[in-house]
């Protein structure tokens, strides 16, 4: 069940053609946010904004590569031109990590993901903000980060990097602009079932019964939904007193 806690409010998401982005979506269309589904993923954004058409739900797909400033800047304007404003952002478009020893890393896939995962988030940040002040109603923004925003993991120096960064974005940001009443929180999920997910497990040869132990103390992978949940919360005026911190949906990982 879920309450229509963003009844009025229009939202973009980021990287929403698939895994968390799409849960996430949707269940802000089921609260009731009208939202613009961004991705570089057009055949599976649209497949999106159909099916939250046919619930019921309001929602339209702008084409976005986050790491290119004019098309971000476009985004924002889309949702503006499409929906009259801007109320909520989640900034969760990302590569997949890199898969290499710190001795080793591929220089040119660090600079690939530290420009979408990192200047990325930190770009739809400038536009985003740079639209709530111009309104001057406030706003909620999260960014997504992740445990590797926290934890060193092995092979992914590039993700890692860029994920500590991501927080560190958020807290100044939220720093920045809690005056007006724009809020800056961010996501660290644990180990989610996502084509993320499965690629990396692919990759090394693992699977969910022998590694899920070793991430989460529920012995299980978490479901994209339940990282919407968590989103959806911060988006909400529910949390309207909440700025600068990160929720830590990983099943207790980081607590150990
Ligand atoms: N899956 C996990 O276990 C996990 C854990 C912690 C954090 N995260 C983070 O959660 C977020 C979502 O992860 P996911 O597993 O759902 O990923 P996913 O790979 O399933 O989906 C990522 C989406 O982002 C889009 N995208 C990628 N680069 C883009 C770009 N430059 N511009 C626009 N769109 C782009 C893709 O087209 C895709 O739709 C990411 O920030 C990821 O780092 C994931």
């Amino acid at each position: 069940m879920t309450f229509p806690v963003l009844e009025g409010k229009v939202a973009i998401i980021t990287g929403a053609a698939m895994g968390m982005g799409e849960a996430t979506t949707r269940l802000f269309a089921d609260a009731k946010a009208k939202v613009v589904i961004a991705d570089f993923n057009e055949e599976k954004g649209k497949e999106v904004v159909e099916s939250i058409k046919a619930n019921g739900g309001e929602a339209a797909f702008v084409k976005v590569d986050v790491s290119n400033s004019e098309q971000v800047q476009a985004m924002v304007k889309f949702a503006v031109d499409t929906y009259g404003k801007l109320d909520v952002a989640v900034n969760n478009a990302a590569l997949t990590p890199d898969d290499k020893p710190a001795a080793e890393f591929d220089e040119d896939y660090w600079d690939r993901l530290m420009s979408v995962d990192l200047k990325g988030a930190a770009l739809c940040m400038k536009y985003e903000l740079q639209q709530m002040k111009a309104q001057g109603h406030g706003g909620s923004i999260i960014n997504i980060s992740s445990v590797s925003g926290y934890r060193p993991q092995p092979n992914n120096i590039a993700y890692v990097a860029a994920k500590h960064g991501v927080v560190g974005i958020t807290k100044v940001a939220a720093l920045e602009n809690g005056p007006e009443n724009i809020r800056v929180n961010s996501v660290a999920p644990g180990a989610i079932d996502t084509p993320m997910l499965r690629g990396a497990l692919e990759q090394f040869g693992l699977n969910e019964e022998e590694y899920a132990p070793q991430l989460s103390l529920l012995n299980r992978f978490g479901q994209a939904e339940e990282i919407a949940q968590a989103t959806l919360w911060l988006a909400s005026d529910a949390s309207s007193y909440v700025t600068g911190t990160t929720i830590h949906a990983d099943a207790g990982y980081t607590s150990r």
